[in-house]
């Protein structure tokens, strides 16, 4: 007898369990309503199944909940932040940590050490709060990404990857000292969750570091990047994710993490360096925004659910099942031709909203169009990832219009179930089979800093 492939499994089983609300067709249109047409304003209590990220709504676990109860809420020297220290330095491989209460508080920080007024920080792609900080620490963001992450159909399997010519040209034209860093995402967020290579990452380093400039790791998702290293590139797949991992960190010399996604925790954050005079400014910083150095806005109990958080997500089992289940709704919704990004990301399905809605135009907010007609369908939460999240360019003040314009799926770790899966896909299936009479979106109120949390939209 012959089997196909062995499936995967999740490598738990559920002890405590959330009711869902489940609303009705009628209520959810004015829910919609009252939230200006943005999913950032619904009520969580008037969501269903809630894609809209996977930022610290991942379910900890039993072993992370009974460390809540060992949180040493000393203001100084909590026993907590030395675990978390300790794991940082094992699993990520950095000398010096300073917690911080999420990502963006370690790119506020790190930013305003780096970068001096007038520099260039190149990175692949942007992503929103990460592009703000270096803009109000006074550089200007380049975008050095490979083409192929603009474009959706590419299946290129790295598409996160630096282009190490664009990053050449860019030192060329401006000079290695108006080049404050350079940040590698890893997985690229707002390219679909596309991973870097370690060939790529490993050249980014050679080049940077042959003109003094330091690597920023923003590590939100890289145990996620470094499974697809052991997927896709050749002589890794024998190793573990913690092995690849490693290495991988190895050719950066700092990082920003939101411990939100990957660390399988609901706060928590930190910026982790090598550098004894980069730790000392950042440790003085973190007074000043976030709390003493040992604790970084956080309670003891979150850094001690962090520090477990990286001993349980850095195992293989659970990456693999993690990444595998977005897979699964990815081919769901192949299955019902979708339009959508490709290959599928580590953390999210990235629908095509182009595609999608051919004849709403990009300035009628094709994404948000599509995140607004979804939740009406069936009380599924989803994030537009497109022109609205673009924002402005912050010199000439026009609207930046992105080649991707697309609509997030993003899965929660150890959130939901296959059956949850196969209702959102049902319901992306209706929303494109009823796509032909929908209209287009104005903006009625934008807010100055990452508009796309509160803007307020109305139906042309
Ligand atoms: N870097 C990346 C790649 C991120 O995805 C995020 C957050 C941050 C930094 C900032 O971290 O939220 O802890 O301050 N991304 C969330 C998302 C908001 O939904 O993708 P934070």
């Amino acid at each position: 007898m012959r089997f196909p492939k062995r499936p995967w499994a999740e490598p738990f089983k559920i002890k405590v369990v959330e009711p869902l609300k489940v609303t009705s067709e009628e209520d959810r249109k004015k829910y919609i309503v009252e939230a200006g047409y943005n999913t950032f304003l619904l009520r969580s209590e008037d969501v269903y199944i809630d894609l809209l990220t996977d930022s610290g709504t991942n379910a900890m676990s039993d072993y992370q909940w009974a460390g809540m109860m060992l949180g040493d809420e000393a203001y100084a020297g909590s026993k907590n932040y030395y675990n978390l220290e300790a794991n940082v330095q094992k699993f990520y491989g950095y000398k010096y940590l300073v917690p911080t209460h999420q990502g963006r508080g370690a790119e506020n920080m790190l930013s305003h050490c780096l970068i001096k007024k007038g520099q260039y920080v190149p990175g692949n792609m942007y992503f929103t709060t990460t592009r703000l900080h270096q803009e109000l620490a006074g550089g200007t963001f380049v975008d050095v990404i490979i083409d192929e992450a603009h474009n959706p159909q590419s299946d290129f399997p790295f598409k996160g990857n630096v282009s190490i010519q664009k990053f050449e040209d860019l030192i060329k034209k401006v000079g290695e000292k108006n080049v404050a860093y350079i940040t590698i995402g890893a997985t690229v967020n707002m390219a679909g969750g596309q991973p870097v290579s370690m060939e790529n990452i490993k050249a980014v380093h050679a080049l940077a570091h042959k003109h003094g400039i330091k690597v920023v790791l923003d590590a939100t998702r890289a145990m996620e990047n470094a499974y697809f290293i052991q997927q896709r590139e050749a002589g890794y797949a024998d190793k573990t994710v913690a092995e690849i991992l490693l290495e991988f960190t190895s050719y950066s010399d700092a990082a920003t993490m939101s411990g939100k996604k990957d660390l399988l925790v609901n706060i928590g954050g930190f910026v982790a360096v090598n550098d004894w005079d980069l730790f000392e400014e950042l440790r003085n910083l973190v007074v000043i925004y976030e709390g003493l150095h040992t604790y970084g806005g956080l309670a003891g109990r979150d850094m001690e659910a962090m520090a477990r958080g990286i001993e349980e997500a850095i195992q293989d089992d659970h990456i693999a099942a993690r990444v595998n289940q977005v897979a699964y709704l990815g081919n769901l919704l192949d299955e019902y031709k979708i339009p959508m990004v490709k290959p599928y990301g580590g953390h999210a399905i990235f629908l095509d909203a182009k595609k999608f809605y051919e004849h709403i135009p990009q300035n009628q907010y094709t994404a948000q169009v599509l995140a607004a007609e979804l939740y009406i369908n069936s009380g599924v939460r989803t994030m537009e990832r497109g022109i609205v999240s673009a924002g402005r360019d912050k010199d000439t003040g026009k609207e930046y219009a992105p080649a991707l314009e697309l609509v997030r799926l993003t899965i929660p770790r150890r959130v939901y179930t296959q059956a949850h899966l196969d209702i959102v896909a049902y319901s992306v299936a209706e929303v494109y089979e009823n796509r032909k009479n929908v209209k287009g979106f104005k903006m009625v109120y934008e807010p100055k800093y990452l508009r796309f949390f509160q803007a307020r939209f109305d139906k042309i």
